[in-house]
């Protein structure tokens, strides 16, 4: 072999960056690695010397260029090409048959079994990345299905997702599948946000969720996510797939390509072998290193696939069985209360503490007091808990007889917070606040406002936001703006585990002056994040961003009248109102004017999504009634791809209503006003005549 140093630098780094890649798919992909970490390691930095060195010689999918620059402001939103789908779950054995019933009857296949690939369902977040040319170019999250985020940067972090395949196809192409964290990564991941006084993650799907959205790609390297992938879908010319006929073939093509799939899946033939697979893993799973909620079971042959065809939300081709959940028993020591944002105030449960599913348990949700009442729980009993997809565990009931003092739980009248006598409207079940300065609400609509999903203020967390309420420093969000670093840097806080010998007040110190940088970062935020932190009720992140979309600024949004509210696509009578309500509250004027005063962005940047020029430009569209061959926002979707506008209502504007089955009065008022109507074979036509 030539020695290294005679060669040419050009040379010596492809070398290296071969014998690094080489070692990340033994490691990553075949589970087999050849050498230790820490030679892997050395490798690692030999290559990064020499790239400092020629500087001019780095290119973007060398093994070291994983981490770079970070997003200014958040993620930009980015449409799938294709719809990703969710899977429809099965519960039982029966459930199986029945939908191998429904697979056979809709291949006319009569008796004859048909092959399924079984999978492990990975417990993670689903991700989809474009290659071209085999070199890696965007990773997205699934978002809504049809429009997600890009973090194609935090996703090139992951060592498991190579920057370049080997073999791919050159065409553009999308594998989609699943980031996760190992249970011990997880662990870790929660040690260090205990030991830094950071709320923890509940499990490892969220604390993988969490990197991914986390807006340094440095942090995320350290994370230690992990990936699988099971799916590809072409993008551009169709001759991506490569003449790949069935399931197994495709997992064993991205494989070769140098992209990890979980080894574990297995070719069925027929529903008995699918059923075996899923009862034997139902309780192996506890030795594998990652959470799994089930087993994915898919039709192998493709050409079937494509004549069973997808509903709306899910492939006709595929189902998820979901293993039983995981239940113990434990002692209820305590019903305690919890107010939270919107003043509604929830009993929990305070348990023994139990190990479930690989986790100590020590609260679980009760729901409201007519459940309590229901169950008839009461403080002492010993009840069996479950944890079963939520993240919170249940308490499903009590199972021995009550001790002979026990005294059946009363609901409390008061806020444990305030003392205020709480309330209840005829048609609800939740007890709720009325008091709109109550300490507890306030200290959770303020956590609201800093979380992630909206105004994304990293570190103003609900300890330092207790503090900060605690010593009367902020009483509401615009508050927040007013806070300066030496004031942060000085603040006295409390012990985060005052059990800990070191627990003594300290000051904040450098944290604060972080989260004054934070703060300051958050002003230039998009409209979207300012819509959903303050907490406007049933205002969700996806009506945020819609209501942000349509009004490009809060002074129109807060002026419009509901029936211009309610117009907007997307946007039901009770979100309209809703807002509305919000916009006549005493104090909404004065703090919207301290925020502007603050400097906080009050406008939205993103594109208007009927913008689109295209052949039905101009065109007000209306969809009512429900349509077969796709959901009402893949309908809305191609309408805008091709330019029209989609919106709510019917009026003397709208220039089409389509109507699907059970349409209603929208139609109605169509006819009346001589607009023109389409039932979905005309939505069709119209949509196929002006594509491409
Ligand atoms: S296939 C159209 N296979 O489960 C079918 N999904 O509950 C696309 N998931 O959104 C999904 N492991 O994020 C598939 N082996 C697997 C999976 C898997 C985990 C996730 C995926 C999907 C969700 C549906």
């Amino acid at each position: 072999m030539t020695p290294l140093s005679s060669l040419s630098p050009e040379e010596r780094l492809r070398q290296l960056r071969d014998q690094v890649r080489h070692h990340e798919e033994r490691y990553y992909v075949l589970n087999d690695p050849e050498i230790a970490d820490a030679e892997f390691d050395a490798l690692l930095k030999q290559l990064d010397a020499l790239e400092a060195e020629h500087p001019d010689l780095v290119t973007p999918d060398s093994p070291t260029q994983r981490v770079a620059g970070r997003p200014s402001d958040g993620f930009q939103t980015v449409e799938h090409l294709q719809p990703m789908l969710s899977l429809d779950n099965t519960y039982s054995t029966e459930e199986l048959r029945a939908f191998d019933e429904r697979v056979r009857k809709g291949a006319q296949l009569g008796d004859v079994q048909v092959t399924y690939i079984a999978e492990l369902k990975i417990d993670g977040l689903s991700i989809a990345l474009t290659y071209l040319n085999g070199i890696l170019v965007r990773g997205a999250t699934r978002g809504d299905g049809q429009r997600g985020e890009d973090v194609s940067i935090n996703v090139r972090t992951i060592r498991a997702v190579p920057l370049r395949l080997r073999h791919a196809p050159e065409g553009p192409f999308e594998v989609r599948g699943e980031v996760y964290l190992s249970r011990a990564a997880f662990e870790k991941t929660n040690r260090e946000r205990d030991a830094a006084g950071d709320p923890l993650f509940a499990n490892p799907r969220n604390a993988a969720a969490g990197a991914m959205r986390n807006l340094d790609p440095s942090q995320v390297a350290k994370r230690g996510l992990l990936a699988f992938f099971y799916q590809l879908v072409s993008v551009g010319d169709a001759a991506s797939d490569g003449g790949l006929a069935s399931h197994a073939a495709v997992l064993e093509a991205l494989r070769a390509w140098g992209l990890p799939v979980e080894p574990h899946w297995t070719r069925c033939r027929g529903v008995d072998d699918v059923i075996a697979f899923c009862d034997g893993w139902a309780e192996r799973r506890r030795s594998l290193p990652f959470d799994t909620d089930g087993v994915v079971i898919k039709v192998d042959d493709l050409a079937l696939r494509q004549q069973l065809g997808t509903t709306a939300k899910f492939p006709r081709w595929a189902t998820a069985f979901k293993f039983p959940a995981e239940q113990a028993t434990t002692v209820l020591k305590q019903i305690a209360v919890n107010v939270g944002r919107t003043g509604a105030v929830t009993p929990y449960a305070v348990l023994e503490p139990v190990l479930l599913a690989g986790s100590t348990i020590s609260m679980a949700t009760l729901h409201n007091a007519e459940d309590v009442a229901r169950k008839d729980l009461r403080e002492g009993d010993r009840v069996l808990i479950e944890k079963g997809g939520d993240v919170i565990p249940k308490v499903v009931k009590a199972i021995l007889p009550h001790a002979d003092d026990s005294v059946a739980w009363v609901m409390p009248s008061t806020c444990p917070s305030c003392g205020t006598t709480l309330r209840r409207d005829d048609a609800e079940v939740v007890w709720r606040c009325p008091n709109s300065v109550c300490p507890a609400r306030l200290r959770r609509s303020l956590e609201h406002f800093a979380s992630r999903s909206a105004m994304n203020i990293e570190g103003l967390g609900e300890s330092l936001l207790n503090e900060l309420v605690r010593q009367g420093l902020i009483t509401d969000v615009a508050d927040i703006y007013g806070l300066e670093a030496t004031q942060l840097e000085e603040l006295i806080v409390a012990p985060t585990d005052p059990k800990s010998e070191k627990a003594r007040p300290r000051k904040l110190g450098k944290v604060g002056r972080n989260v004054v940088e934070q703060i300051e970062r958050s002003r230039t935020n998009d409209l979207s994040r300012l819509i959903y932190g303050l907490g406007i009720r049933h205002v969700g992140e996806k009506a945020a961003a819609t209501l942000a979309r349509s009004f490009r600024t809060m002074d129109r949004m807060l002026d419009a009248p509901v029936d211009m509210l309610q117009s907007v696509p997307d946007i039901g009578p009770v979100v309209a109102q809703s807002v509305r309500d919000f916009a006549e509250e005493p104090h909404t004027r004065s703090l919207i004017s301290r925020l502007v005063a603050a400097g906080v962005n009050m406008e939205s940047q993103a594109p208007e999504l009927s913008d689109q020029p295209g052949p039905l430009s101009g065109k007000v569209f209306v969809l009512t009634g429900t349509l077969e061959s796709m959901s009402r926002d893949e309908a809305q979707a191609r309408l805008e791809q091709l330019g029209a506008r989609v919106s709510g209502s019917v009026s003397k504007k709208t220039s089409c209503v389509v109507a699907g089955a059970d349409a209603g009065s929208k139609l109605e008022k169509a006819q009346q006003l001589g607009i023109e109507t389409l039932d979905e074979q005309g939505f069709l036509a119209l949509i196929m005549k002006h594509q491409r």
